[in-house]
C-alpha cells in the first residue's frame, strides 16, 4: 500500500546503482531506510543522489514487508520531494560514531531528537507525565493551575528570582505550594504539572533554575502517612507503565529499568542519622543531609535491597513554615529518596489559622505579606497535606542519568538562557 515517510535524512550511501537514504520519520525513534535503484526509478535516484545529509523530504511509496529486509524498517519510493536543503552541516555526527560534547548536546538539543537516542528520552519524559497524570485523575484529585507570577514565596528567600511588577516587587513561583493548600478550602484532591522556579546559587548536576514538579494536595487527612501512600503508588505505577510502554526506548538508552521494592520502607531521620554514623558519616543533629549523606544513605539501603525509601520526620527547624509540628522538635514531613538523591519532599500541613501564625513568626516572616493565603485558613480548613515530586530528579535517577541537564528539553542554569 502507497504511504508517505515525513522526516529527515540523517545519512546517505551510495552503492553502485543503488542509494540509501536513512530517513528518521515523525516522532518513531527507528530510522527508515529509504532504498532508491537507477534501475528501478531513475527520477528518483537522479534526486537521491545529491541530497544533502541533514535535508528535510516526504517520500511517498512503499515499505518492504518485514522479514525480507536485513536492514531494518526499509520503503522503496515512488517519489522524493525535498522540502528543505541545510545551509551548514549539522553541529553533530548524525550517526553517532563520533561522540557529541555535552554543551554541543544542550545546546542543539531540538536538533539532536532527529537521533533515536534523544527522542526516546523524551518519548521515555512524556510517558512518564502520561501516567502520572492518569494515576491522579483514576485516583480523583482535580488538575488545576496556579499562577506562576507570585506576591509571595513559600520555600525560602535565597532561591527567589525576583521581578518589577508595574513598580511592585514580585517573584516567579518556586512551587505552587501556597496556592495549592488554599485550594484545600473548597477542594479534596488537586495536582498541578508546573514548572518551579529557583535561583539556585550553586552549580551542581542535580539543581535546575526551571524544572518541573508533579505536585498534588489532598484533604481530610488522617495523617501524612495517607500522603506518603499516594506518593509511593505514584511512583511505582509510573515506573511500571514506563517500563511495559518504552521497552524499546528503554533498550535504545541500554537502561535496565528495575521497578522498586515495596512497601517503601520509612526510615526515620533519626534512624538515617544512626544508619549514617554506623557507616563513620557524623551528621550533627537537626543539620541536613548533605549530597554525601544522602548518597552514603543510598547505598546503604541499597545494600538491603532498596532503591526507593522515605525519610521521615525531620526537625522542623529546617522545614518550611507550612509544615505541621511534631512534638517539640519535629515536623510531619518526609522526603523520597531514590538511589541516593531526593526526589520528592511532603507531608502534614499546618491547617490551625493561629499556629500557622505562630509558626511563620518563629521562621522570621511577616504575616503581614502571606494575608492572602491566611485568609483561607479563616473559613474551616481541613488537616491537609501533599507533595512536590521533581519530574527531573525521577528521570534521571529512572535513565541513571549522572547529569540533571540531560533530561530536560531546554535547560535553565547558571550559565544558560538560551536557547
Ligand atoms: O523539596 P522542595 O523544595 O519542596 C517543595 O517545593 C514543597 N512545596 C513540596 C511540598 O509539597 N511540600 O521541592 C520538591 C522537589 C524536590 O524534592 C526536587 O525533586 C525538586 O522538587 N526540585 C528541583 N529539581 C531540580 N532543580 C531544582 N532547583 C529543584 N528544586 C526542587
Ligand atoms: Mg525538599
Amino acid at each position: 500500500m502507497s504511504t508517505e515517510v515525513k522526516g529527515w535524512v540523517n545519512a546517505r550511501r551510495i552503492v553502485g546503482g543503488i542509494v540509501f537514504l536513512e530517513v528518521i520519520p515523525s516522532v518513531s525513534i527507528k530510522p527508515v531506510t529509504v532504498v532508491i535503484k537507477k534501475s528501478e526509478n531513475p527520477e528518483a535516484w537522479k534526486i537521491a543522489k545529491r541530497i544533502k545529509v541533514g535535508s528535510a523530504v516526504r517520500v511517498y511509496g512503499e515499505y518492504v514487508l518485514e522479514g525480507k529486509s536485513k536492514r531494518g524498517i526499509e520503503f522503496i519510493p515512488s517519489c522524493i520531494e525535498v522540502l528543505s536543503t541545510p545551509r551548514d552541516a549539522l553541529p553533530y555526527d548524525p550517526l553517532g560514531k563520533t561522540p557529541v560534547l555535552f554543551d554541543t548536546k544542550i545546546k542543539y538539543r531540538y536538533l539532536m531528537l532527529r537521533t533515536p537516542k534523544e527522542r526516546a528520552l523524551f518519548r521515555i519524559r512524556a510517558t512518564l507525565l502520561k501516567y502520572a497524570r492518569r494515576f491522579l485523575e483514576e485516583k480523583g484529585f482535580l488538575e488545576v493551575q496556579t499562577p506562576k507570577i507570585v506576591g509571595a514565596g513559600a520555600e525560602g528567600g535565597a532561591t527567589l528570582f525576583k521581578l518589577d511588577y508595574f513598580g511592585r516587587q514580585a517573584f516567579l513561583a518556586q512551587s505552587p505550594q501556597l496556592y495549592k493548600q488554599m485550594l484545600m478550602s473548597s477542594l479534596t484532591g488537586v495536582y498541578e504539572i508546573t514548572p518551579y522556579f529557583r535561583a539556585e546559587q550553586h552549580h551542581t548536576t542535580r539543581h535546575l533554575n526551571e524544572s518541573w514538579g508533579i505536585d498534588v494536595e489532598m484533604g481530610f487527612i488522617e495523617g501524612m502517612e495517607d500522603v506518603m501512600k499516594v506518593l509511593e503508588e505514584l511512583v511505582i505505577y509510573v515506573i511500571k507503565n514506563v517500563r511495559n510502554e518504552c521497552s524499546e526506548e528503554l533498550e535504545q538508552l541500554g537502561v535496565d529499568l528495575t521497578v522498586p521494592r515495596t512497601p517503601v520502607p520509612r526510615i526515620s531521620y533519626e534512624e538515617a542519622l544512626n544508619l549514617l554514623e554506623k557507616e563513620g558519616c557524623q551528621v550533627k543533629w537537626g543539620l541536613d543531609l548533605s549530597d554525601r549523606d544522602e548518597k552514603k544513605l543510598g547505598e546503604i539501603m541499597l545494600e538491603k535491597g532498596y532503591e526507593l525509601y522515605f525519610i521521615t520526620n525531620y526537625p522542623w527547624a529546617i522545614k518550611p513554615f507550612y509544615v505541621m509540628r511534631e512534638g517539640a522538635e519535629l515536623s510531619r514531613s518526609f522526603d523520597l529518596d531514590y538511589r541516593g538523591i531526593e526526589i520528592c519532599s511532603g507531608g502534614q500541613r499546618e491547617h490551625r489559622y493561629d499556629r500557622l501564625i505562630e509558626n511563620m513568626k518563629v521562621k522570621g516572616l511577616n504575616p503581614e505579606d502571606f494575608n492572602f493565603y491566611l485568609d483561607a485558613f479563616k473559613y474551616g480548613m481541613p488537616p491537609h497535606g501533599g507533595f512536590g515530586l521533581g519530574v527531573e530528579r525521577l528521570l534521571m535517577k529512572m535513565l541513571r542519568a549522572e547529569n540533571i541537564r540531560e533530561v530536560i528539553l531546554f535547560v535553565r542554569d547558571i550559565h544558560r538562557l538560551v536557547p
